[in-house]
């Protein structure tokens, strides 16, 4: 995709890796709707952006995206403010072992609910012109992770659901491609979440292994990430990919066995 004048809607841009995502568009000549419940936030950042580039290629949408209400009027207000919509980045995320159930709610099903929105707005049986859908998982997608087992799950669910959503656009012509990225650890204030017992609950104890795991993996910055979000919407070949980014592999994809089922085994 060209990125020039396409419209994109970013959840989860108010700070981190939503906000990186939104500026990487911005350089590229898109217009962008911040969307995010953090009304003070959402607004100091568009009034940063407003001083760097044009004040009408950004709009601020507060919602809270665990609201099915709430977001699809998000998606509402940001095509009809900009007259199409192309890019969808549903990036919104949490991390709370003890209230886990919101964990669920937003880092998986408001992902979920944000790529069927998203369809509905891009696609070619609509009379849209396509587009393109990220979904941002987790390395926490592709591994067990011993003291954030709901956020682990929440991340395995967006990585299964965006490969299978992916090959149902695909095969339904929707003109819509569909990826996820999962970074390492990245310098965002979710970082700051992990030593609160509030998010962590009875996992709080293991802080120093977890501190561990961060010195092992290292913390990456967010413009990477938003390297890897350009990368995926600019190259047309990619559908249903799995974008890993490390600390020490940089940008690179995940490969899967064709089929981790042997058919014709009897046994399964
Ligand atoms: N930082 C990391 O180490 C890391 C690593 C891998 C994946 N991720 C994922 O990247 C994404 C962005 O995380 P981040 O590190 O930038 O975190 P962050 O906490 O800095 O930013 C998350 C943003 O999402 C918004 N948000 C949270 N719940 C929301 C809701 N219900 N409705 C609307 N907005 C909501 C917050 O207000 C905030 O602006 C998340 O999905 C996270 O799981 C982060």
């Amino acid at each position: 995709m060209h990125l020039k004048d396409k419209v994109a809607l970013v959840t989860g841009a108010a700070q981190g890796i939503g906000n990186a995502f939104a500026r990487a568009l911005l350089e590229k000549g898109c217009k962008v709707a911040l969307v995010d419940q953090n009304v003070e936030r959402g607004k100091a950042s568009k009034d940063a952006f407003d001083k760097q580039f044009e004040a009408q290629r950004t709009i601020f949408i507060s919602c809270d995206v665990s609201s099915e209400e709430k977001l699809k009027d998000a998606f509402k207000k940001a095509f009809e403010h900009f007259g199409k919509l192309d890019i969808v980045v549903n990036n919104a995320g949490v991390n709370n072992e003890k209230n886990w159930e919101i964990t669920v709610q937003v880092n998986l099903i408001s992902v979920i609910r944000g790529t069927y929105i998203g369809l509905e707005h891009m696609k070619t049986q609509n009379g849209h012109n396509g587009g393109v859908i990220v979904n941002v998982a987790s390395l926490a997608g592709l591994m067990p992770v011993a003291f954030q087992p709901v956020y682990c799950a929440s991340k395995h669910g967006v990585i299964g659901f965006t490969r299978s959503i992916a090959m149902a656009s695909e095969a339904a012509n929707y003109g819509v491609r569909i990826n996820t990225i999962c970074p390492a650890f990245v310098n965002t204030p979710i970082l700051q979440s992990i030593d609160k017992e509030e998010n962590m609950g009875q996992y709080v104890a293991y802080i120093d292994k977890i501190k561990d795991m961060m010195e092992v993996y290292g913390v990456l910055e967010p413009t990477l990430i938003a390297k890897g979000l350009i990368q995926i919407l600019e190259d047309d070949s990619l559908n249903g990919q799995v974008m890993k980014i490390t600390t020490k592999r940089g940008i690179h994809f995940h490969e899967y066995n064709t089929a981790p089922i042997e058919t014709g085994n009897s046994n399964l």
